[in-house]
């Protein structure tokens, strides 16, 4: 095996065309030589949401550029590369075919290991990119396509306690802030609507707020929100529907993480374990502080990563190609792409669950 081994990694499950070096240099901790990610935002934007061919033509037209780019920027020359890892699910099919293809050529051509990765497990992984983490610990992944809980116990031993049964997170502001007239992706500016509004002036619905264990659901709300929005008026009453929608989303979370602590702590008896929060939705600040909250009343350790790691990135999908890599566990060049592929294969499959459709 070589020395450092050096891994470069790809991702095209969805809207985003990302390559990645990164080496291990014995530290414990990766280094990222270089993290390359080119957004379709502005192709997107005027459809408010992702439209897959549109998609899959621009990964085809980018990942070439992209690829030079992130081995120019990492100094390396491709002959030291040790294998190369992509995403080969959940995503998008004529999306992941891009990459998958991609990788598979170049490791062909280099003669090196070829390594499928579960894009969710890049996820699970990410945070061990920027410190050492000891397994197990609890993430939750809350971004544009995934909400989920899951006990990462190892590499490839995944437990998922609970997921989305109907839209994702990142979805759920998205689709609310369109019905309050703020453009795609709106999650964020939603976040700033709601600092000028009055989070207690409409009641509405947390579903299965009780039942379904940490399983979550964010449909129901937003048909409320689509009674209350034909209704409003007035600025203000915009901002105190945002504050209301903020503050129930905070709320659900605070319960069912609780219950996602219970669940973990039933099969790992350690105390002060990790709880890591990634995905783009990770960046709201009433979030964040309730999952603080939640946390230390509860004995874990909440930890955000940089941003920048634990949205959708290539180098998370490179850190899972090192670690499969160092355990020796390849796969044949003729591996499908798989749009549904479950991380948790014991997990029931939920409808939307992890996959942005
Ligand atoms: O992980 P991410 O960057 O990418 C994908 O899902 O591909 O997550 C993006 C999602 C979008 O739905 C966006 O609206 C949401 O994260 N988001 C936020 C905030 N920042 C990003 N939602 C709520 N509050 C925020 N501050
Ligand atoms: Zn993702």
């Amino acid at each position: 095996m070589a020395e450092k081994p050096l891994i470069l990694g790809i991702e095209t499950s969805c809207d985003e065309t990302a390559v990645s070096l990164i080496q291990d240099d014995g530290s414990g901790i990766p280094k990222i030589l270089s993290n390359v990610i080119s957004s379709q935002f502005d192709i997107h934007k005027e459809f408010g949401g992702v439209v897959p061919e549109l998609a899959a033509r621009s990964h085809v037209e980018k990942i070439d550029l992209i690829a030079k780019k992130a081995i120019k920027e990492s100094g390396i020359s491709l002959d030291k590369i040790s294998a190369v890892a992509a995403t080969v699910g959940p995503g998008l099919i004529v999306c992941l075919t891009v990459g998958l293809n991609f990788g598979k050529a170049i490791a062909s051509s280099l003669n090196v290991p070829f390594i499928g990765v579960n894009h969710l497990e890049g996820h699970a992984l990410s945070p061990k990119l920027h410190l050492k983490l000891d397994y197990p610990y609890l993430i939750l992944l809350i971004s544009g396509g995934h909400s989920q809980y899951l006990s990462v116990n190892g590499l490839g031993e995944y437990k998922r306690f609970g997921t989305t049964i109907d839209d994702a997170l990142g979805e759920a502001f998205d689709k609310t802030a369109k019905l309050l007239g703020i453009e795609f992706p709106g999650g964020p500016k939603l976040e700033k609507f709601a600092e000028k509004g009055d989070p207690n002036r409409f009641e509405l619905p947390k579903p299965i707020i009780n039942k379904g264990g940490c399983n979550l659901s964010f449909a129901g709300l937003k048909t409320a929100i689509l009674r209350i929005v034909k209704k409003i008026k007035t600025e203000q009453e915009k901002f105190d529907l945002a504050a209301s929608f903020q503050k129930t989303i905070e709320e659900i979370l605070y319960t069912k993480t609780k219950v996602a602590f219970e669940e973990f702590k039933k099969i790992n008896s350690n105390n002060n374990s990790s709880f890591v929060v990634a995905g783009g939705v990770a960046a709201n600040k009433g979030i964040r502080e309730k999952l603080i909250k939640v946390s230390n009343e509860n004995n874990f350790n909440p930890i955000f990563p940089d941003l920048k790691l634990c949205g959708d990135n290539a180098a998370m999908i490179a850190m899972v190609g090192l670690e499969r890599f160092k355990a020796q566990q390849f796969d044949n060049l003729d591996l499908p792409a798989s749009p549904r592929l479950p991380l948790d294969k014991s997990a029931k499959f939920l409808k939307g669950a992890g996959v942005k459709l």
